[in-house]
């Protein structure tokens, strides 16, 4: 992981960056020349300015131009734009330099002086998210491996740089968990990982149960959709519990290692990125190690049903009727809808047996998600106006998008079913509609008090942007971190 850390200036041989707000081009320069290691005379300073009208830096948010200096100290010369300034501002700017200098060894990124932490918050997130790589192979290119802030760093700006890494590391986990291969990663895998990664860390636990634990305690629906696959299911369960909290929040995240769309299965096109589908449990344990790496205070259960949604002798089939944890029966009309079947024995559990103030569940859970709202933008779902609120404001702070969408009571009756209490799929189109009316169903005393994100297209990045990097985004983790922080302040 890149290495950043504030210091004082001094003198630098290579790639020096300064910050430019839109549209003050010479506040650059004059940070430039605030720092006197960096011995800037008033001929380089003429240069600078000069640069910076010919290639008319506007200043926006994330824009780079390059000054390159052959023969004297330092050598390159990166002018960054902030934009306005605010996190946003920051964090593409922090994108923007990781990329920009992705083959330097090292970075002195020179700032103004009186910095609102925010601004390191923002700023170190989009260098550590933007220089994220995902490799299984053994070769590896040169990277940026130290960037130094100029900056006579108060606590603030300390405490503000440890949330960064917080998330960062958080959000890099969920990445690499869902990048990897349906072939490694099985059910019994990711759970170890997740055990691996909460190891060592006070107040927080995990515990796995395997599928003999799920038969005894009614756990039918996460077990029927592991049938089919060799690779038995797991459900995992984080607790976060600090001493002196008082609110208590599930989150739930779908961890289908792989969709194949079971029996009812989904052609190549469709199928082929279906290891992203535990991207929403990815993105749940990220928050949850987050929060604990934070100490905020609050209590956290943290559920993540895992399973691979498989081909095999003993899959479920069309037509099966299976019976939910909690009693509950759900017609299976189809086996591609198998998401809302293993969150909603999650969701009967916490609403019974955990009995939180909130609940919380992330999936990826339709296509229709994407046709609906595209790439960027996650599906929201809440009868709450306060949580919906509380969720959108959270997602912009952190720099991830949510639109809400309606729980319309008039098509709830489509899920009606004729032998069981329900049935798992429509054919009447707002599938993703559809698909959070399901899983209301399980919310019992809770369905005020429940927010549900469809992330099925925001889990992947199809090209690099910003601070996303091409493949798994990690989505969900940055939001839910920003909604614990404000909800435990
Ligand atoms: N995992 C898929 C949803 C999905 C699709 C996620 C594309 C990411 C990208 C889910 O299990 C699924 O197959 N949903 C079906 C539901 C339908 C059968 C009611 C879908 O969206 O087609
Ligand atoms: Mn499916
Ligand atoms: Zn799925």
């Amino acid at each position: 992981m890149l290495d950043i850390r504030f210091a004082a200036a001094r003198s630098a041989s290579a790639a020096v960056a300064v910050v430019v707000p839109s549209g003050e081009p010479s506040t650059a320069v004059s940070l430039l020349g605030s720092v006197p290691k960096l011995r800037f005379g008033p001929a380089d300073l003429d240069e600078c300015t000069a640069f910076l009208e010919d290639v008319e830096h506007s200043g926006s948010a994330g824009s780079v131009h390059r000054l390159p200096r052959p023969g004297r100290q330092p050598s390159r010369l990166l002018f960054v734009g902030i934009g306005d300034g605010d996190e946003a501002g920051w964090r593409s700017a922090g994108a923007a330099l990781a990329k920009s200098a992705r083959s330097e060894p090292a970075l002195i990124v020179v700032v103004p002086a009186e910095l609102p932490p925010a601004a390191v918050r923002g700023l170190a997130e989009g260098l550590w998210l933007a220089s994220y790589r995902y490799e299984l192979s053994t070769s590896s290119p040169a990277e940026l491996r130290r960037v130094t802030v100029v900056l006579d760093a108060s606590e603030e700006h300390a405490e503000a740089l440890e949330r960064a890494r917080a998330v960062a590391v958080s959000t890099m986990l969920a990445r690499d968990l869902t990048n990897t291969p349906g072939d490694r990663k099985t059910p019994a895998w990711l759970a170890r990982r997740v055990e691996k990664a909460a190891s060592g860390v006070p107040q927080l636990t995990v515990s796995v149960r395997d599928p003999a634990a799920l038969a005894e305690q009614g756990f039918n629906a996460i077990l029927a959709v592991g049938r089919g696959s060799t690779r038995g299911p797991r459900l995992v369960e984080m607790s976060w519990r600090p001493r002196g909290a008082r609110r208590h929040v599930v989150l739930i995240g779908k961890g289908i290692t792989f969709d194949t769309g079971g029996v009812c299965i989904k052609p190549l096109s469709g199928m082929k990125l279906m290891r992203k589908d535990m991207g929403g449990a990815a993105a749940v344990v990220g928050a949850t190690l987050a929060a604990a790496a934070m100490r905020l205070p609050l209590r956290i259960t943290t559920l993540a049903p895992l399973a691979e949604n498989a081909i095999g002798a003993d899959a479920m089939r069309p037509g099966d009727v299976i019976q939910h944890y909690g009693g509950i029966t759900s017609e299976v009309l189809n086996t591609d809808a198998e998401g809302r079947l293993v969150l909603g024995d999650a969701m009967a559990y916490a609403v019974r047996r955990l009995r939180p103030d909130v609940i919380v569940d992330l999936a990826t859970l339709t296509g229709a998600q994407g046709v609906a709202l595209g790439k960027r933008t996650a599906a929201m779902y809440s009868h709450s106006d306060t949580l919906a609120d509380e969720f959108t404001d959270a997602a912009a702070a952190a720099g991830e998008a949510v639109w809400r969408m309606p729980l319309l009571d008039d098509y709830a009756k489509e899920l009606d079913g004729d032998i069981a209490d329900l049935v798992n799929s429509t054919d009447i189109g707002a599938g993703s509609l559809l698909a959070a009316l399901y899983l209301r169903e399980f919310t019992g005393t809770l369905r005020n008090n429940w927010v549900h994100f469809d992330m099925s297209s925001p889990a992947w990045a199809d090209s690099a942007d910003g601070e996303l990097t091409k493949g798994a985004t990690g989505w969900g983790v940055r939001m839910l971190t920003r909604w614990l922080e404000s909800a435990s302040a």
